[in-house]
């Protein structure tokens, strides 16, 4: 069967840039950035962010073009000594795209909910959000509904293919998506807290690290990129022989980073403002400063409106590249038709849902260390699994890919100089990314006992 792939150039572009750039950009890193107190682990990111993720998402999307395959049936096809027995690395990649499919779902689900009430509130002066958060909380079976409508919305996309489905709809969605970033972070730099969010943001305190520091940098790194979850070997299969993909991995993860930080310098002055007692910490920093903040302010319910717009098409494209490559694995793999099976991860994704969206209500006794079903699954997947995958999935291209085939689609034609840097990468990925994952993870057991 052949592949499909992108019908523009741009086509590549915007499905990966529309999957790396989601709620990990915006809910997530402002929370782990304040989890982890500021400059250092900024630092810490953004260096890690070029020296590991920019490795693996080429060594991904390289597996994906000479494979033309999803990691599922790439690692089951893998001819070379060793390479059969990572297999096991291409199926649990599928395990964990469900569940952070489902509980993405979730919380793209909140933000449906502050969009829907900000609507509701648009012609009003001033709106009082405070309590939206803790009704979302209470009523689980609101978010099991906002959930589903959600995952519907996925499945309507998935279901119409790569090219009219995923090329469409992110093409529409670039471009409001830019301009409303560039309004909304001009809007937040000019508040008065903004020369305390820039020291909080850019000023590095390396004694505020501490020993989970670097697997949470690693995890977050790997989850904002949407790389270690073979998500970027699928849309290296969809890509054309005209990209060079050292260069679009490259793009990709400069265009990630960059929204990252600006996500913080939209984020940290207004929860700087807003109030100084709310914990930057807080997974729901996102979701209880803004709303309050915007909802107070003059003009502020159409900067909210316009701000949860904004942040559900992002959580919509992320979710979409989720979604779009279970479906893509399990075609791969059992050849049955791409609407049934693209049914099938919908319902079982929403199933999986009903644990993190009942989480602060019928569910809400199950806890963790303390911590609910929705942040045990968080912080369990992306500090733990995540970087141990992308372990995995480097061993995978390292091992399992003759050194040869890799060369052919580093260095092309057109690109002779990226020959220099061929061996770099290579290095990187079969000794760097272990090497750092192997001690973060050293270190963060070590965490654990002290
Ligand atoms: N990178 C996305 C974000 O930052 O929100 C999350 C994500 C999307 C992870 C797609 C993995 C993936 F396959």
């Amino acid at each position: 069967m052949a592949r499909s792939s992108w019908k523009t150039r741009f086509g590549f572009y915007l499905a990966a840039v529309g999957s790396a750039c989601g709620l990990g950009n915006l809910w997530r890193f402002p929370y782990v950035v304040g989890e982890n107190g500021g400059g250092a682990f900024v630092l810490l990111y953004v260096l890690l962010a070029l020296i590991l993720g920019l490795p693996l998402m080429v060594g991904e999307l390289i597996l994906g073009r000479s494979s033309e395959r999803s990691l599922l049936k790439a690692t089951e096809n893998m001819q070379t000594p060793g390479g059969r027995s990572l297999r096991w690395v291409g199926r649990l990649s599928v395990v964990m795209l469900f569940v952070v499919l489902s509980y993405y779902a979730v919380i793209s689900g909140w933000v449906l909910h502050f969009v829907t009430q900000f609507a509701l509130h648009l012609f009003s002066e001033s709106f009082e959000t405070h309590g939206a958060l803790g009704i979302l909380q209470k009523n689980g079976w609101l978010q099991v509904g906002l959930a589903s409508v959600h995952l519907l919305i996925c499945l309507v996309v998935v279901l119409r293919g790569v090219q009219e489905g995923l090329e469409k709809f992110i093409g529409a969605m670039m471009p409001a998506f830019t301009l409303l970033l560039l309004i909304l972070m001009f809007k937040s730099i000019s508040l008065p807290s903004s020369p305390d969010a820039l020291r909080f943001l850019f000023y590095p305190d390396f004694s505020k690290l501490n020993w989970s520091s670097l697997s949470h940098a690693i995890g977050h790194v790997c989850f904002t990129l949407s790389v270690g979850f073979g998500t970027m070997v699928t849309f290296g299969s969809y890509m054309t022989s005209r990209d060079h993909v050292p260069t679009a991995g490259f793009r990709v993860t400069l265009l990630d980073t960059f929204l990252s930080l600006a996500a913080g310098l939209l984020v940290f002055p207004i929860a700087l403002q807003a109030s100084s007692e709310t914990a930057l910490t807080d997974p729901s920093l996102l979701f209880e400063v803004l709303p309050k903040f915007l909802g107070g302010s003059k003009g502020g319910v159409v900067f909210g409106f316009t701000f949860f717009v904004f942040l559900y098409l992002a959580a919509l494209g992320a979710s979409i590249g989720l979604f779009e490559v279970i479906v893509s694995n399990v075609v791969d793999l059992s050849k049955a038709p791409r609407s049934k099976v693209s049914w099938w991860v919908g319902s079982i994704a929403l199933c999986l849902a009903l644990g993190p969206a009942l989480s602060s209500s019928a569910f809400q006794n199950f806890r963790f260390h303390g911590k609910s079903i929705l942040e045990s699954l968080d912080s369990l997947f992306v500090n733990w699994f995540l970087p141990l995958m992308a372990l995995g999935v480097s061993i995978c291209i390292s091992l399992g890919m003759k050194k040869s085939d890799q060369e052919k689609l580093f260095v092309d034609s057109h690109h002779l100089e990226a020959e220099a840097l061929f061996d770099h990468w290579s290095w990187a990925l079969k000794y760097l990314v272990p090497g750092l994952i192997i001690f973060a993870m050293f270190l963060q057991v070590i965490g654990l006992f002290v």
